[in-house]
């Protein structure tokens, strides 16, 4: 008696996965778990070949993931003027959004997806999130992102004031992040982004100029720059929003060497030196609360399944370092709990770091203003 009921129970757990892994064929041949789903496909082709090209996380894929900040920024948990988030604000209301002194540059990414965006049925919130976690995908060393479809397009557009800048002091930067609902770990870990970014409008004569020593690959090294002893300026000095940085050619933002050294944040910050687990791991969550915020979760399909899997980061890349000529004794610790970790020094003489788009100025969109 007692093995007919356990032959059945197995017999409808059988029958209960399969109906929960259905698949799902779409039009082109993928199969998905949901059909939604299925028309995320083309999207990703098309930017795929087109929009990122052969951009290996570079210049597409920067604008890509920074917009997606700037647009699901704009929300408040207190006041509703703020926008509704990841809501494609950004875009639809352009010629206001982008005229806000922290969307400087923010034009870039409009030009670059503008054009595919009208070629394609999905709504504009979701393809500016789309575009980021694919564009992530460029980037060896990051953790495959998450992806959640169906977002509800902006009425209006979210209100100057939404965006951190990056003259800000801490206290200021970590209240506008709680009031969009992030923590200040959350932030830390939104900031490995840093990590493959640069600025092109912060020192007005010089762009390109990447916030660590290795800008095309989401490591740790952005963490251990940041904590070194300011000595230089890539470009001009007296920039806003800009301190000294320890590597030629690396821009040192402000707000990233406060947080870096802040009570709130200096710990979080230095436990992602040489952890390269931790830093990818805690910034796939943050990333995958940011592409939401303001959106009702209950009403989006999981298509994680499709953004596709990105290169891996080979150990020895991943192992932080300092850059030739620097050592232990150049760091500025802030956090009292733990020590700072061993790291080799790189060898040979000091490197300049050369801007981002040495190898693909040609291919660069003019320079917008906004
Ligand atoms: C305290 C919060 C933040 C501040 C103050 C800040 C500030 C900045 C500034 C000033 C730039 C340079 C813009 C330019 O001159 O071209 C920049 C670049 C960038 N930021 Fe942030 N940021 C913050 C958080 C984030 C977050 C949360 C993300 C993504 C999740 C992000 C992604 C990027 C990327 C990818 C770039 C490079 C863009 C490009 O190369 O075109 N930032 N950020």
């Amino acid at each position: 008696m007692l093995s007919t009921t356990f032959a059945l129970l197995a017999i409808l757990v059988t029958v209960s996965n399969a109906a929960l892994t259905r698949r799902v064929t779409c039009p082109d041949g993928h199969t998905v778990s949901n059909k939604a789903c299925c028309a995320l496909f083309p999207v990703l082709e098309d930017i795929q070949t087109n929009m990122f090209a052969d951009d290996n996380c570079s210049d597409a894929a920067h604008t890509a993931l920074r917009v997606a900040f700037h647009d699901a920024i704009g929300f408040s948990k207190t006041q509703r003027s703020f926008g509704t988030g990841a809501d494609g604000s950004i875009f639809i209301f352009a010629e206001t959004e982008l005229s806000y002194d922290a969307n400087l540059g923010i034009a870039d990414a409009f030009n670059l997806e503008a054009p595919f965006i009208a070629n394609h049925s999905i709504g504009v919130a979701d393809f500016i999130q789309f575009a980021a976690a694919v564009s992530l995908t460029r980037c060896p060393g990051i953790l495959r992102p998450t992806f959640m479809f169906g977002r509800v397009d902006a009425k209006a557009p979210a209100p100057d004031g939404t965006v951190p800048e990056p003259f800000q002091d801490v206290k200021t930067i970590l209240a506008r992040m709680a009031d969009a609902g992030f923590s200040p770990s959350e932030l830390v870990a939104l900031l490995a982004s840093h990590s493959i970014a640069g600025a092109d409008d912060v020192d007005a004569n010089f762009s390109g100029l990447p916030f660590d020593s290795t800008p095309s690959v989401f490591d740790t090294q952005f963490f251990v720059e940041t904590l070194l002893k300011g000595t230089l300026f890539p470009g001009t000095s007296g920039n806003q929003g800009e301190v000294e940085s320890a590597v030629a050619g690396v821009l040192r933002l402000q707000s990233d060497s406060e947080l870096a050294r802040a009570p709130e944040t200096a710990c979080f910050w230095q436990a992602n030196v040489d952890d390269q687990l931790l830093m990818a791991f805690t910034f796939r969550q943050a990333f995958a609360k940011m592409q939401i915020v303001g959106q009702d979760v209950s009403k989006l399909v999981d298509c994680s399944e499709v953004i596709p899997q990105p290169p891996a980061l080979s150990a020895s890349a991943a192992k932080a370092f300092f850059p030739p000529g620097l050592t232990r004794k150049d760091v500025q610790q802030a956090c009292p709990l733990l020590p700072f970790p061993n790291l080799p020094t790189k060898a040979g003489a000091p490197e300049s770091i050369p801007s981002m788009y040495v190898s693909t100025l040609q291919k660069r969109p003019p320079k917008t203003e906004r």
